[in-house]
């Protein structure tokens, strides 16, 4: 009878996965037994810090339901989210980057047309988003069905308020030139959710739980890779210290300052307006 010590425990424990058989699964399972071993032996990790991540854990679980995945949160503020988005999503020259779907996505929106207003009651700098949507080449997507979700000027979505019609949120569903445009508000940055254990993690660490300010982006197209991505606005003080660790330079968007005049769309725009117009490049499948 062998008998196990600091020194052959984990090429043991390794060795009873040998048998599975599915191949995945054996490998992932061989790797995380010897990273969480190595882990354990780094920080030579004591009883009641043990005990402590498994509270810690339990926590995390307790604060899960069908609204909130304190799961991926954690993941997020770990930079895995991120990690697993970069290892899935390597891109070809002129396809746009992607970046964490976050919390907020309630599922398909409603179809909305262009140049619909869809902050109508919200306070806040007016702003005209107008993209198009194209292979990486450049040749325009029609009818791709193009997401779009944001906070409000003091960084709440529609969903923390519980407000009965959607806001700050909509479909639309691209032209033949592969254009799409709406009216809306200048989004602001705010904090991840931080009344759990990922937030008591932020703050036993001395981290920030904030997000620059962005507007998410879903847009999906036959034959392409859905994509998952924002447009940060620029000149925020987060950009630098994204808590989920989500920016990426070319998702900094460009908003031009306006005054008067007219929307794109012809209609008239206030005194003071922003305009953002942006290129979204799609991966075609298999690329
Ligand atoms: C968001 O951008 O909506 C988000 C992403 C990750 C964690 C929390 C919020
Ligand atoms: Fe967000």
């Amino acid at each position: 009878m062998l008998s196990f010590d600091e020194h052959n425990l984990t090429d043991e424990v390794v060795k009873r996965f040998a048998e599975c058989p599915d191949p995945r699964l054996k490998q992932v399972v061989q790797a995380l037994v010897r990273h969480a071993h190595a882990f354990v032996k780094e920080v030579e990790l004591t009883e009641a810090e043990w005990i402590a991540a498994i509270g810690f854990l339990t926590r995390t679980g307790h604060m899960c339901d069908d609204k909130r995945q304190e799961f991926i949160l954690l993941s997020d503020v770990l930079g895995i989210s991120m990690l697993v988005d970069a290892i899935n999503h390597r891109m070809p020259d002129g396809a746009t980057e992607t970046t964490v779907l976050g919390p907020f996505y309630l599922g398909e929106h409603r179809v909305t047309p262009y140049g619909a207003d869809i902050a109508a009651n919200e306070p806040g700098e007016r702003l005209f988003v107008e993209g198009t949507v194209s292979s990486p080449a450049g040749a325009p997507i029609a009818g791709a069905a193009v997401d779009i979700w944001h906070s409000d000027d003091e960084g709440f979505y529609d969903a923390q308020k519980g407000t009965e019609e959607p806001s700050l949120r909509a479909r639309f569903i691209t032209d033949a030139e592969g254009r799409f445009g709406f009216r809306t508000i200048v989004p602001s940055s705010y904090p991840i959710p931080h009344d759990g254990p990922v937030g008591q993690l932020l703050e036993a660490t001395k981290r920030h739980p904030m997000r620059p300010a962005h507007i998410h982006f879903r847009i999906a197209a036959p034959g392409h890779e859905t994509l998952v991505t924002h447009l940060f606005m620029p000149g925020d003080p987060w950009l630098e210290s994204d808590a989920v660790f989500g920016v990426k330079e070319s998702l900094v968007a460009t908003l031009d300052g306006r005054a008067g005049g007219a929307y794109p769309d012809g209609s008239p725009a206030p005194p003071s307006w922003q305009l953002l117009r942006h290129g979204f490049g799609l991966k075609p499948v298999n690329a």
